[in-house]
């Protein structure tokens, strides 16, 4: 067992493959030990000692009989007014009209595997084996609260969850004001707090604070995980790097307004919560009824950034998502959003496709603009039947179409949305959210639709399965452009009304839990306007995310190393698109855009047949490329060698690097970006990672056929082999490429990047 609990001491002791976590119950209670590295033999002598501090508020209970002040202890769940002034991890409101309120130890569970939470999504075990839980119940000795803490451990990763189940025991009605999923004391401040921030087509950047005395959080109140914030923190030991020192990750299982949060006290003591944001929420409990949190996935690394993000990816691979696709390798995309937007029939449809077939892509993506009356972004959300003037054949002949072309078939829908101008709003006005009496807001020309209320997400699950049992759909792009701001339903009581933003998650995730039910073959695509709600919530559902609108290949370096802290490759959908780019209007080479779209599920979203032979035999590499290397880029280890932040001296280059190995060591693939040249740059010395010091590597790369006939204008007789750091089928140990490492070099004229594959022999 991972758990144990010594009734003697009265100390549970958590422990991961690499750390143990303690938990101590002191007088009834419950006070948070340590999350340390693994210890073997643990006494507890060297404890947060509990003095008795001048000035702390102290329960009567434990007052004058011994030194307790729960103003500066360390706990697992801290209540509000009983002496602790920091954040609480509850506020609960019941008779008394206070958040008041003691939560005092009744008993325990150690049991083997996970349970399911309630209507929300979280982490699985696939065999009782892979994990330990243990249920801690607490009771409020002045209410009808009582409240289960759970922790599951898991045996052979680094990895904790927690959530925590509120329950109503008696008459009266509580008013749950805030609940943690997770909170955790740690002893001292000397972290940097990573946060993941941005916002529409600049995603989850890297950000780096050192913690001060005082409250850094990370927050989102637009009823989604959202752009801005990501529902993901670490505390980084300071001196720690990417492959260096103690990191503890925090990600919360949620798609609705979070707070991610350290507070660090007067004596230095951080504490790090995670939980539903309590903006605008409020939730009425009844007697006998149960409110669950969402789930926070606690990781622990004594080995620095890349270790904590392997560890999130490979829980989230094989215990969070789901489904017949989970462990497949997905399929190579054309999109036709940017290729047509809005203005396609099905000729223009077919011609794409048959392009994109001779090319050797795989699946052929219908996005926006097919149903209603959809000619631009102000109309027909909601009325998911085909736009027959555009499409007169309907749906079924571009599938069969497509199909006919040796492709899958997927469709574009964005069904949490409704459009005033459409037929559904016109019969139903009330099912949007809104604020009774008070004008709507309208973002992208659109209202949210209230998934708070049965009889929405039952419409929607008749309406979306009709569609796609109406003709042969493999995949499904599920959109979301704008955030809720109107946050009302005109179903619940005036009482009831901030409970809609978390109804509102409630609602979708049963909707989409019955579509994955009743359509296991369709792969979900999820997506937010580009990378707007790309939380682990939305993984358990659809094992892929669109990373971000914005596909230039500069811009997406930053924005994919920052998702990989937390989200593996084979979540992060990429795409090639046209030059300009149309986000940022950047010119990079076809070959650049390619190397850095292969770090996630890859696609391409242009005009294929605006381009040039060369461009098409080009992509017709890249797609033959990316189908060999594909298992180890979705599926393999992930180490960043190289950011840009991590640049010390003035001699290195401004070099993206990453690599992904497969998990038996056999392959690898490296990329290699240079962000922008100088002249007469110095050389780079990239050391790999992960390989099998014991064998040796035969050495291939992808240089991008346009590249080459680039050079060859101006260099005639360039060879072949200067276009690789090596020369191709060189073969190398992986001590001399782990321990000498590779010497490159940015030649920019070539394209500023370099793309290599590396096969065990
Ligand atoms: C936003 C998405 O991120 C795009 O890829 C595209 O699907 C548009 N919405 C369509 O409206």
């Amino acid at each position: 067992m991972a758990i144990t609990f010594d009734d003697e001491k009265k100390i549970f002791l958590l422990h991961t493959p690499h750390s143990t976590y303690v938990i101590r119950i002191f007088e009834g209670r419950v006070l948070h030990g340590g999350w340390v590295k693994r210890i073997k033999n643990y006494s507890g002598a060297c404890a947060m000692p509990l003095i008795d501090r001048a000035f702390a508020a102290v329960p009567e209970d434990l007052h004058g009989k011994c030194d307790f002040s729960p103003d500066t202890v360390q706990w697992e769940y801290p209540v509000a007014l009983r002496g602790d002034t920091r954040s609480p991890a509850i506020e609960v409101i019941g008779n008394g009209g206070t958040v008041e309120c003691e939560l005092l130890y009744e008993a325990h569970r150690i049991y083997k595997g996970k349970k399911a939470l309630v209507g929300l999504p979280a982490t699985y075990t696939n065999t009782d084996d892979e994990a330990d839980t243990l249920e801690i119940d607490l009771y409020d000795p002045n209410s009808a609260l009582k409240v289960t803490l759970f922790y599951t451990v898991w045996n052979t990763l680094d990895v904790i969850c927690r959530h925590s189940v509120l329950k109503n025991s008696a008459k009266d009605v509580l008013d749950v004001r805030s609940a943690m999923s997770a909170s955790v004391d740690f002893p001292h401040a000397r972290f940097s707090m990573l946060q993941l921030s941005g916002a529409h087509a600049r995603e989850r950047h890297v950000i780096m604070r050192e913690l001060v005395p005082g409250m850094q959080k990370v927050e989102s109140r637009r009823t989604a995980s959202s752009h801005q914030q990501n529902p993901f923190i670490a505390l980084v030991e300071q001196g720690a790097t990417e492959t260096h020192g103690d990191v503890f990750g925090f990600n919360l299982v949620y798609s609705g307004n979070f707070t991610a949060q350290t507070e660090v006290d007067q004596y230095g003591v951080s504490r790090v919560q995670l939980g539903i944001n309590p903006f605008n929420f409020s939730w009425k409990l009844a007697e006998g009824e149960s409110f669950t949190t969402p789930e926070t996935v606690m990781v622990y690394s004594q080995n620095g950034l890349g270790e904590m993000s392997r560890i999130y990816h490979d829980l989230y691979r094989s215990n969070l998502c789901r489904g017949e696709w989970r462990d497949k390798v997905r399929p190579i995309v054309i999109n036709n959003w940017e290729a047509t937007y809005f203005n396609f029939n099905s000729e223009k449809l077919f011609a794409l496709a048959d392009t994109a077939a001779a090319e050797g892509i795989e699946l052929f993506v219908l996005d926006d603009g097919w149903f209603g009356k959809r000619n631009n972004d102000w109309t027909s959300l909601g009325d998911w039947d085909v736009f027959t003037e555009k499409l007169p054949n309907g749906l079924s002949e571009i599938s069969e179409g497509i199909h006919a072309r040796g492709m899958l078939f997927g469709l574009w829908f964005e069904p949490e949305m409704i459009s005033p101008d459409s037929n559904l709003y016109r019969a139903h006005p009330d099912w949007c959210l809104h604020c009774t009496e008070r004008s709507r807001t309208l973002g992208r020309h659109q209202l949210v639709l209230d998934m708070s209320r049965k009889d929405v997400v039952d419409y929607l699950f008749e309406k979306l399965s009709a569609v796609l049992s109406s003709c042969k759909i493999d995949y499904v792009k599920w959109d979301f452009n704008r955030s809720p701001s109107d946050v009302g339903s005109a179903l619940l009581p005036v009482e009831k009304q901030q409970e809609v933003s978390h109804r509102f998650y409630l609602g979708l995730y049963d909707l989409l839990e019955r579509l994955n039910k009743k359509f296991p073959h369709i792969l979900f695509e999820s997506c937010s306007g580009g990378g707007g709600r790309f939380d682990p919530a939305m993984l358990y559902y659809m094992p892929q995310t669109w990373t971000s609108d914005n596909t230039d290949g500069l811009s997406r370096l930053a924005i994919q190393e920052g998702t990989s802290i937390a989200y593996p490759a084979s979540a992060m959908s990429c795409h090639v698109s046209a030059v300009p780019n149309h986000q940022v209007g950047r010119v990079t080479s076809l070959s650049l855009r390619g190397h850095v779209a292969m770090a996630g599920t890859f696609g391409y979203e242009l005009d294929l047949n605006k381009l040039s032979d060369l461009e098409k035999a080009e992509i017709k590499e890249q797609v033959a490329w990316y189908k060999d290397i594909r298992h180890t880029a979705e599926f393999g280890d992930l180490y960043r060698l190289r950011s840009p932040r991590s640049c010390t001296a003035f001699s290195e280059s401004p070099l993206f690097a990453w690599e992904s190995v497969e998990k038996d060591k056999s392959k690898a693939v490296v990329t290699a970006v240079w962000s922008f040249s100088e002249a007469n740059e110095s050389y780079d010395i990239l050391k790999l990672e992960g390989l099998d010091e014991n064998a040796n590597y035969k050495i291939k790369s992808l240089a991008g056929l346009s590249i080459k006939m680039l050079v060859r204008q101006f260099f005639p007789s360039a060879p072949d082999s200067e276009f690789c750091v090596v020369a191709d089928d060189t073969v190398i140990s992986g001590e001399e490429l782990m321990n000498i490492g590779l010497c490159i070099i940015n030649r920019t004229n070539y394209g500023g990047s370099l793309h290599f594959k590396l096969e065990r022999v």
